[in-house]
């Protein structure tokens, strides 16, 4: 008899993956994926616990859930509600006290044992939790990668992060770095390409400090883009100080790779760089950016920028816009510090208004999307490929990514979905390109 999982994602694309697997590791159990919590028999919140309003969205999102559930017991049925992710680890059994209708209680490195802490929680009373923190052991449980996910896909390298950043929970919520083995990653993904791939995304909290045994990052990427009918490859998230010779290098020689790479530097200030512990000045992002332009001139670029950080002047927030406009971004995050329980930056006594963080982030955000709307004039005329990957939200509307990230829609061309297809570009929008296709390329293969 099949039962209902729904499963809510919240946060980065690791998430989005990590998502994917729990859904494999129910699915012998009878579970199967469905889109809506209404009259699920087992709903997973895989929650992000970056900033604060995420962690509020749980508990409000849980609310709403509390009532469904309340809905299938009167009618005599069970529904099972697990919260999982980085609000899972750092919360813990604090989410029983406030939310005691939760069921399970799981952090990043359990969900290959979720399928038990359902088994447990059905039979049992009280709530199932499980924090434990062996990356590798979640890597070597989980299941292979089970259905396609369509033509652009995820795929974990490297989890955890050792670089603590003083603002940052990552690093006790995910744990220590670890790199899966090269064989694992290239097995996975022939997999993955054998299922319609046709673009990958290498997943890391600190991706490029990846090291497989000897395998840097790039020995990575230059084996991936051996296996035939994987058209593209991209890697997130990078820290400028793994920014190594090699991957640098292999932006201006390995066609595969795209031309994009989001490459977080917080501030333009080395004072609060130092303060933010990044280990790394203003000038030494710069100087990656000038070798990576070097090696690649149409290299797309992106980043994560915190305004409002302890201690920081306007003369420190003057310094992030100058480095703004010395890069060009094509996109960009920028977030208001928020002071997480248990981090550094969180206990120290020069926390910004709330005023001066809204008035920076506004002007910040101001010059970024002036940037990407440039970047997207820039554009216009050219033919270049997209992986078109969704349906729009008009009828008929195709919706991909350029080599450089950017969103590209097509008007009237549902057969372009699951395609890769040359586009020629003939109009900018701030956050999108508008195109028409002048001829598909390759298609969604079907699994074999
Ligand atoms: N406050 C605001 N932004 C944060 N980020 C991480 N921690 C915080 C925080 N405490 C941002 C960083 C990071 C991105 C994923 O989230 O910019 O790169
Ligand atoms: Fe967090 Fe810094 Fe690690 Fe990125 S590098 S995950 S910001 S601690």
């Amino acid at each position: 008899m099949t039962k209902k999982l729904f499963i809510k994602t919240y946060g980065c694309q690791m998430n989005v993956y990590d998502s994917a697997r729990m859904a494999d590791v129910m699915a012998p159990l009878g579970y199967s994926a469905s889109e809506s919590f209404e009259d699920a028999d087992l709903v997973v919140l895989n929650t992000c616990h970056i900033r604060e309003k995420a962690e509020e969205k749980v508990y409000s999102e849980l609310g709403r859930i509390l009532k469904e559930k309340k809905k299938k017991a009167d009618k005599g049925e069970r529904m099972l509600i697990a919260v999982g992710g980085c609000v899972g680890q750092a919360e813990g059994e604090e989410i029983f006290k406030r939310a005691p209708y939760v069921d399970i209680v799981l952090g990043p490195q359990s969900y290959h044992q979720l399928p038990e802490m359902v088994t447990k929680a059905i039979r049992g009373k009280g709530g199932v939790v499980n924090l434990e923190f062996e990356a590798q052991q979640k890597f070597d449980a989980l299941p292979e990668a089970g259905a396609s996910q369509g033509v652009s896909v995820f795929l974990a390298v490297q989890e955890g992060c050792d670089k603590f950043c003083s603002f940052c929970v990552v690093p006790y919520t995910r744990g220590a770095e670890y790199s899966r083995s090269p064989q694992a990653i290239l097995d996975e993904a022939k997999r993955m390409v054998g299922q319609g791939a046709l673009e990958i995304t290498l997943l890391g909290q600190n991706v490029n400090a990846y090291h497989g045994g000897t395998w840097s990052l790039a020995d990575l990427i230059v084996k991936l883009a051996q296996i035939d009918g994987l058209a593209r490859i991209r890697y997130m998230t990078s820290h400028p100080r793994d920014m190594s010779d090699d991957l640098i290098a292999l932006h201006g020689c390995e066609p595969k790779l795209m031309p994009f790479l989001h490459l977080p530097v917080q501030s333009g200030s080395d004072a609060i760089l130092k303060r933010m512990n990044r280990k790394h000045t203003a000038a030494f992002y710069l100087d990656i950016i000038e070798r990576l332009r070097a090696a690649r001139p149409d290299i797309a670029l992106s980043s994560d920028f915190i305004v409002g950080f302890p201690g920081e002047s306007d003369r420190d927030f003057e310094d992030t816009l100058a480095l703004v406009e010395k890069v060009g971004f094509h996109s960009a995050y920028s977030f208001k510090y928020s002071p997480r329980p248990g981090t550094p930056a969180a206990v120290d006594d020069r926390q910004v208004p709330e005023a001066a963080k809204d008035e920076r982030l506004q002007r910040l955000q101001a010059l970024l999307q002036k940037q990407m709307l440039a970047a997207n004039r820039a554009s216009v005329g050219k033919t270049m490929e997209v992986l078109f990957d969704r349906s729009g939200k008009q009828a008929g509307q195709a919706l991909g990514k350029n080599p450089y990230m950017q969103s590209v829609h097509v008007l009237g061309a549902p057969h372009l979905q699951g395609t890769l297809a040359q586009v020629r570009i003939t109009a900018a929008h701030g956050n999108s390109v508008a195109g028409e296709a002048v001829e598909p390329l390759m298609q969604l293969r079907k699994a074999s």
